[in-house]
């Protein structure tokens, strides 16, 4: 990190609420907060109920050649590492019609993006304009926010993988419907399967409620951890939300250290 990034980082971390840097050691090895600690033990669980059941076509292990099933549960292709896999699963979807929302004036599919061995993963609602255009989930102002929050707690955008619930953009950013999630989402189910990550952070009220299968509000649901698809997840506000009240920052600033230090643990 060069002294600008630095500088950068600093007055982002002072943004989120950070008071100050600590030499203490256990802050390099992730362990020393007992507020996040102590939040962690306080896990409920989720997940467990049938709702959650694995979706049509989860894979067992992703990390050595195996077969793969399309969203049917039809066999597609063998895949060698979690790359591929994740490669044979957006080719499954192809240039999806299963639900309404491509005859809605989405461009293209927004699959997903990074790290397909990532040990942390952001899922957001749906994609924006800007992903709509690129074809890359949180690009716009909102994803140069979510990219801020990722370096804040000393990773980078490539080291994270970053998808959404619902894979088109529906019309003037409207809420994703019942019907859009039940077709879409065994998608993101696949890739969690896939990549298996430790930690999954799920942005916002949507995509918290829909995972966790709760109407509880984002303010009760975010600050603990929960069972999902056998990883940890944690949900917080969407970048949306802080762009628009930056005082959600600090608690942003307290999902993520509770974030960094699940990624600590064995
Ligand atoms: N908001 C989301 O939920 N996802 C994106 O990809 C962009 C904005």
């Amino acid at each position: 990190m060069d002294r600008d990034q630095l500088t950068e980082h600093l007055k982002f971390a002072a943004e989120l609420g950070v008071a100050g840097v600590s030499r203490d050691p256990a802050w390099r090895t992730r362990q020393g907060d007992a507020l996040v600690v102590s939040r962690a033990q306080d896990e409920r669980t989720a997940g467990s109920s049938p709702a959650h059941a694995p979706a049509p076509s989860p894979l067992d292990s992703a990390r050595g050649p195996e077969a793969l099933e399309g969203s049917k549960g039809e066999p597609v292709t063998f895949a060698a590492n979690a790359a591929e896999a994740l490669a044979a699963v957006r080719a499954d979807i192809g240039d999806c019609t299963r639900c309404k929302l491509h005859g809605q004036g989405r461009r293209q599919i927004v699959f997903g993006v990074g790290n397909p061995d990532a040990d942390l993963m952001f899922v957001g609602e749906a994609p924006g304009a800007d992903e709509d255009i690129q074809g890359i989930p949180f690009v716009g102002r909102a994803g140069q926010l979510l990219t801020k929050i990722i370096e804040a707690i000393d990773l980078k955008r490539e080291d994270v993988y970053i998808a959404n619930v619902i894979k088109c953009r529906p019309p003037g950013n409207r809420n994703p419907e019942p019907d859009e999630v039940e077709t879409c989402e065994p998608f993101l189910f696949q890739q969690i399967d896939i990549i298996k990550p430790k930690v999954i952070v799920a942005l916002g009220k949507f995509g918290a409620q829909t995972l966790l299968r709760t109407l509880d509000p984002i303010s009760r649901l975010r600050g603990r951890v929960y069972n999902f698809r056998g990883a940890k997840l944690v949900p917080t506000f969407h970048p949306a939300y802080v762009l628009r009240n930056p005082s959600s920052k600090r608690d942003v600033w307290e999902d993520m250290k509770l974030v960094r230090t699940l990624l600590s643990e064995k």
